[in-house]
């Protein structure tokens, strides 16, 4: 590993080494001797501002950014009238895409006054040749662009657009089999951490762009998230969330294969973790080994995020989700018999080409047969490359945002319903942060992933606590502290 003074030691003025990550502390080096020349011509440091859309993944990423820019030592800021800003951007649904393009027309704005800020962008839409076709065209005050294969080469890129008067730098990989350990992050949180566990997906879902943006399945070896669980536990971490697009099927490609529940089983030993979570899940490929090992687990929390998408098993079969309505009912029937105290949540898309009032109905269904606790219900976004973009049988809009709204009741009625059961149970909760409409109040987080509002001390960020759940308001609590854990 490194520390802030390492990167003074790095002699910059001979050719950077080859091998990783040697080499991006060489452009960290690089970017600190830049920072200084800026300080000492304007009398300030630079500030940067990341600016994340999108998942989870995203967020991480945002995090590594955010970790090289500091170690090069700009000021970070939430302001995007800032001195370097950078995207980075989601495709996943087309409305993310739109936002960004509104959004550059503001940092132009910010650039005229501000000639010497520098705009980049990276992440899945950059991954798409039609977008860095119209940045191109449309955008030239962007400065640089590049893509989530080589996120681990941000240090050398931007070093290189410093080191360039004017002009746009673009580096975008089709894939990689590379995972590059031991650069700088900084954590959004002290006491809570998102870890990568594997990269890429290999389903193809017919509507999902991930694939094509994010490429193959990798996972990272055991070794490398254990070691590096344990040093954020040394640091203060008391809950990680294991992050990759498929958890499920973890592990399948390594040279030793270990599954999921595996490592699991492995991070559960680390002393002093708290909680652990994971996101998402693949219904195909979720084992009875991992229903186990959550059953049996004093660290796992009770919550799965399991996406449905759809409950017409026609509809399935040509979103190629690999499932029947049946054998998803049947495998959360079996999720909340083993585990009963656990909360079930799920993403739904609504207006797939073909899609019918009667698969509505059948997405219905299984709302209201599963009971899940909370859905994030999506109108279908076309995708550009994607089987489904192909399809003829698009559903025209109105007849999709009336199905939506169908849809959307069900879930909040249900979520209602089933979020009050707990109304008078004193529960452990992670204190987050202070509630944003009232500052006298923390907000924090149960095990089973709801949200509780409670008065107290801000001193209690990051603990363990134990809340008595008074009342519920909809879809979150609000509470009375009892004792710290
Ligand atoms: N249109 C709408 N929603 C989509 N998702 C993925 N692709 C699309 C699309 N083309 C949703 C899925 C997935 C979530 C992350 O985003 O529900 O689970
Ligand atoms: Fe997209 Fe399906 Fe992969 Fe999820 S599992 S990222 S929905 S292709």
């Amino acid at each position: 590993m490194y520390n802030e003074n390492d990167f003074d030691k790095i002699d910059i003025n001979v050719e950077p080494p080859v091998e990783e990550p040697a080499r991006q502390y060489y452009f960290i080096a690089k970017c600190r001797e830049w920072v200084k020349s800026f300080e000492q011509k304007n009398g300030r440091l630079p500030k940067s501002c990341v600016t994340t859309f999108g998942c989870q993944m995203n967020a991480r990423d945002s995090e590594k950014l955010t970790g090289i820019l500091k170690q090069a030592g700009f000021l970070m800021t939430e302001d995007e009238n800032a001195d370097f800003v950078i995207y980075n951007t989601c495709t996943v649904r087309d409305n993310a895409n739109q936002k960004v393009y509104g959004r550059l027309g503001v940092l132009n704005g910010y650039k005229r006054r501000n000639p010497e800020m520098r705009i980049a962008l990276c992440g899945c839409m950059m991954q798409e040749p039609s977008v860095t076709t119209k940045i191109r065209e449309s955008y030239p005050f962007v400065d640089l662009i590049f893509g989530t294969h080589n996120i681990y080469k941000f240090a050398e890129l931007l070093a290189g657009m410093y080191e360039k008067e004017a002009g746009m730098t673009m580096d975008i990989w089709e894939d990689t089999d590379k995972i590059v350990e031991d650069l700088p992050v900084s954590r959004k949180y002290p006491f809570k951490s998102g870890i990568n566990i594997m990269f890429g997906c290999n389903n193809f879902c017919s509507y999902c762009i991930v694939p094509y943006v994010r490429g193959r399945e990798r996972s990272r070896n055991p070794e490398e998230i254990l070691k590096e669980i344990k040093s954020l536990v040394s640091e203060g971490v008391v809950e990680v969330m294991l992050l990759g697009q498929n958890v499920n099927s973890y592990g399948k490609n390594l040279e030793s294969p270990i599954s999921f529940a595996e490592l699991l089983t492995e991070v559960e030993k680390i002393e002093g973790l708290e909680r652990i979570r994971f996101m998402t899940s693949h219904p195909k490929d979720l084992s009875d080994e991992l229903i186990a090992v959550m059953k049996n687990s004093k660290k796992i929390c009770r919550h799965l995020h399991l996406p449905l998408q759809s409950g017409s098993t026609r509809i399935l079969k040509e979103m190629n989700r690999r499932y029947t309505k049946e054998s998803y009912l049947a495998l959360a029937e079996k999720i909340r018999r083993e585990i009963p105290d656990i909360s079930i949540t799920t993403d739904i898309i609504v207006g797939f080409p073909g899609e019918t009032p009667d698969d509505v109905e059948e997405t219905i269904d299984v709302i209201k047969k599963v009971r899940f606790e909370n859905a994030f219900t999506f109108i279908y976004s076309k995708r550009t490359g994607t089987p489904a973009a192909a399809m003829e049988n698009q559903v025209p809009s109105e007849v999709v945002k009336e199905q939506f709204q169908k849809v959307l009741k069900t879930v909040q009625d249900m979520a209602r319903e089933r979020v009050v059961r707990f109304e008078g149970q004193t529960v452990e909760v992670l204190a987050e942060e202070v509630n944003e409409q009232d500052s006298r109040l923390l907000t924090g987080r149960m095990s089973n992933n709801l949200l509780v509002h409670f008065p107290a001390d801000t001193e209690m960020i990051g603990k363990i606590v134990k809340v008595r759940l008074d009342a519920c308001h909809g879809f979150y609590y609000l509470g009375s502290i009892l004792s710290s854990k």
